[in-house]
């Protein structure tokens, strides 16, 4: 899961380019992207869209449903788990039980439906609530489920009353740095991966690809995204680079020849196991890029 791309639910002309965008995911979304008066066309769009792309090969897909207090969560799993989507993403989590909520709901739903018990994913977004961000370390372990955490800022915003989330530089605020760092951390605690948010000015490619490199370094391993345009960046930052996967096969390698010991030296290098776990990451998100290794 390199890019996330959301489309929203009540467009079949999107829902149309965003499957043929080349995202690794498409998020068809009922939630904020559609008005309040749009929700129940939007379900019946979203559903018979992916009810006629289910057999076809393409992105994995996810459905945003409306968050556990809006009282449109039921109605929303109820007209889209029949089309069987691969996962569903929770808006505005506020903690590990809301994961658990939700997976009580679709461990009933998959039984109506005569799907696999448990093989709905669900990818929460887990700082649009305040208590959401203080609750970070309560995912590890909710659900197996989890495919993943990711963050929001707008939310958040609109939560605490923060007027702006970055500074006039265009470096996000302590609070909105706060979450994001806990989505890193709480995804590795949790041993799921950590997808970075969505970047809203979607023409100034410069700043995204400079986003995506940084949340590349951090420890995303992927990222969402709100136009086709953005996608094809998020791919490119996101797969290791030929140069990057030599590097960890070469520590790889090394460790392998000289019988798994604690430490090795590589072109006058030293490299203990903490070099070996990242080499070993990396390579499995080129297998996951299909990239051969
Ligand atoms: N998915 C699929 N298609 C999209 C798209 C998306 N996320 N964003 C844009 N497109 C399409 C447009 O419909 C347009 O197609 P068209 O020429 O056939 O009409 C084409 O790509 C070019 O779009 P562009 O003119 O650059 O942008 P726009 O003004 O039409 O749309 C947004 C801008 C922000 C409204 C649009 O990108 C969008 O809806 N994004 C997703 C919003 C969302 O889901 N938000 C929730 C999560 S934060
Ligand atoms: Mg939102």
């Amino acid at each position: 899961m390199r890019s996330l791309l959301f489309v929203p639910g009540d467009s079949e002309r999107k829902l149309e380019k965003g499957f043929a965008a080349g995202a690794d995911v498409v998020i068809v979304d009922l939630e904020d992207s559609v008005a309040p008066a749009n929700k129940l066309a939007a379900r019946a769009v979203a559903a018979s869209f992916i009810a006629g792309r289910r057999q076809q090969a393409g992105p994995i897909i996810y459905v945003r449903v409306n968050d556990l207090s809006s009282g449109l969560t039921d109605a929303d799993l109820a007209a889209l788990v029949p089309v069987k989507p691969d996962g569903i993403m929770l808006p505005k989590s506020n903690c590990g039980q809301d994961v658990q909520q939700l997976a009580a709901k679709l461990r009933v739903r998959e039984a109506e439906n005569g799907l696999p018990d448990g093989g709905t994913r669900i990818l929460p977004i887990i700082t649009e609530t305040a208590a959401g961000v203080l609750a970070a370390a309560s995912y590890a372990g909710a659900s197996t489920r989890l495919a993943g955490l990711t963050w929001g800022a707008e939310d958040l915003s609109a939560a605490i009353g923060a007027r702006a989330a970055r500074d006039e530089n265009g470096r996000y605020t302590d609070v909105f740095r706060l979450a994001r760092a806990m989505t890193i951390l709480a995804a590795g605690a949790a041993e799921v991966a950590a997808i970075d948010t969505v970047f809203p000015d979607f023409r100034d490619m410069a700043a995204f690809e400079t986003e995506c490199r940084e949340a590349e370094r951090d420890g995303f391993t992927g990222k969402m995204a709100i136009h086709p345009a953005q996608v094809p960046v998020i791919n490119a930052a996101f797969t290791p680079s030929a140069e990057a996967i030599a590097r960890s096969k070469a520590v790889v390698d090394a460790f392998a020849a000289a019988g798994n010991p604690g430490v090795v030296g590589i072109d006058g290098k030293m490299y203990d196991r903490p070099h070996l776990r990242l080499a070993e990451r990396l390579l499995a998100r080129a297998k996951a890029a299909k990239i051969p290794v």
